[in-house]
């Protein structure tokens, strides 16, 4: 669609808020708990494997640009004693998992996961995999950042299983990375990505943003060369989110340098274009995968799925979320553990849970949630898949969207919206 026939429908008017679940995050309470978790954890189907999300809440360098919940810390002591209350907070869930349950995947997200040394990082994961074993498919994925990261963290990483590696970049050009307080070269990554791949580890994913201070065409372009010669099997492009009101550090970007929303609109299309043009199949609203990766398979047969960590192939119905601020994400609700890292500390030392607010789902929250989900993933809806998950419930749907054909009307790629991030911030 046009830029012109865009803005007479109205999309650079719209500041919508990202979309992370339904109901959405400003719909939990403290009323959905510790006591819901604890219940919703005991009562889990063992022959139903579960995905395990842990949140390193830490950063050597804090970006400008960057919306993640994280501290900034020069040395590793808040680090090793974060991990121990994580080791306490596995222990209580290891008492509270039914026997025989198996971990379908794992992802290691943050901050920045390879902060951590190379015993640390085998430790953590060593005692994941005691608490809740690996079922058979497993699959393990780490957030990685190429300044942060070397050739024993890469192999203690891969020795403990990891599967994917997820590769910050946001954008190469030098004026881009110092409007953004990240300062990367593309040698450095390069390095690494080969290291990765040296190691055994054959799907790499890299984190593209754009919208951000000075970027241009074609310096989009040149950014994007270099990307595509690292050969990544899957690209996520984030549409830059200025919410200097929730991140102070973006403060420290002005304003006056950040693209319009035609620019970011035609960022977005240039990207996509090449992305494209290379052979990778468009998945979802912001990511691409080679044709042969399980990413674009699934999206290629209305088998994608979308949770906190963005679009993925995880059909697993519980995700359990460990450490500060993680979501736990139950067939009937989420919970969200302390947000601050010093609260969740407090409350796992306490000797339970660190569940601190949530919202329990109805049948039809559930519905709706999947609803937006597979408008998410497919832009359709399979109301046969629908009517199978949910009966007749699926009737007050169809009444509701008064006029939304059921399959194949075409969204518009939401690339203007200023609150696009990856849905586990
Ligand atoms: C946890 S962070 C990155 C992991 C790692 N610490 C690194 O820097 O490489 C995950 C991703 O979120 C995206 N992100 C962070 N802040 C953002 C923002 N304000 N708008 C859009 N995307 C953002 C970036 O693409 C980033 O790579
Ligand atoms: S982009 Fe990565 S390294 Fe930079 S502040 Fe965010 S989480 Fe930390």
């Amino acid at each position: 669609m046009k830029h012109a026939q865009l803005a007479a429908l109205g999309l650079f008017d719209a500041r919508v808020p990202r979309y992370t679940s339904y109901p959405p995050a400003t719909a939990f309470s403290v009323e959905t708990g510790v006591d819901f978790q604890e219940s919703r954890i005991k009562g889990l189907d063992p022959s139903d494997p579960v995905s395990v999300y842990v949140h390193i809440p830490f950063c050597e360098r804090l970006c400008w640009f960057c919306a993640c919940r994280t501290q900034g810390t020069t040395t590793l002591s808040p680090v090793v004693h974060y991990l121990d209350v994580v080791k306490k907070e596995l222990e209580q869930l290891r008492h509270l998992v039914p026997f025989g349950l198996h971990m379908g995947r794992l992802h290691w997200g943050g901050g920045t996961p390879t902060i951590l040394p190379p015993d640390l990082i085998r430790d953590l994961a060593a005692y994941i995999m005691d608490v809740i074993p690996p079922a058979d498919d497993f699959e393990f994925s780490v957030e990685i950042d190429p300044t942060m990261v070397d050739a024993d963290k890469i192999n203690a990483l891969a020795e403990a299983g990891m599967t994917r590696a997820s590769i910050g970049i946001q954008d190469f050009a030098p004026d881009v990375q110092d409007a953004i307080g990240r300062h990367q070269s593309f040698a450095q990554t390069k390095t690494y990505v080969d290291l990765l791949r040296a190691a055994g580890i054959t799907s790499l994913n890299a984190d593209l943003v754009y919208g951000l201070p000075h970027q241009t065409l074609a310096k989009m372009d040149a950014s994007i060369d270099q990307v595509l010669s690292l050969d990544p099997d899957r690209i996520a492009l984030f549409g830059y989110a200025h919410v200097p009101h929730m991140a102070k550090r973006q403060k420290l970007i002005k304003e006056e340098t950040l693209p319009d929303d035609l620019a970011r609109h035609e960022l977005s299309e240039l990207a996509t274009a090449r992305f494209v043009a290379a052979g990778m199949a468009e998945v979802g609203i912001d990511h691409f995968a080679k044709p042969r990766d399980s990413l674009a398979i699934a999206a290629h047969g209305g088998e994608l799925r979308r949770n906190f960590q963005g679009y993925t192939v995880d059909s697993c119905q519980t995700l359990i979320g460990i450490g500060a601020s993680s979501i736990s994400r139950f067939a009937d609700g989420y919970v969200q553990n302390a947000a601050a890292t010093a609260a969740y500390i407090q409350r796992i030392e306490t000797g339970q849970l660190s569940g601190a607010r949530g919202v329990e789902m109805t049948r039809d929250d559930q519905m709706r949630a999947r609803v937006i989900e597979m408008i998410m993933c497919d832009f359709a809806l399979d109301l046969t898949k629908l009517r199978r998950e949910f009966g007749d419930l699926v009737d007050t749907i169809l009444l509701s969207t008064n006029g939304i054909k059921a399959t194949g009307f075409q969204p518009v790629r939401f690339s203007v919206m200023y609150y696009n991030l990856p849905s586990h911030f």
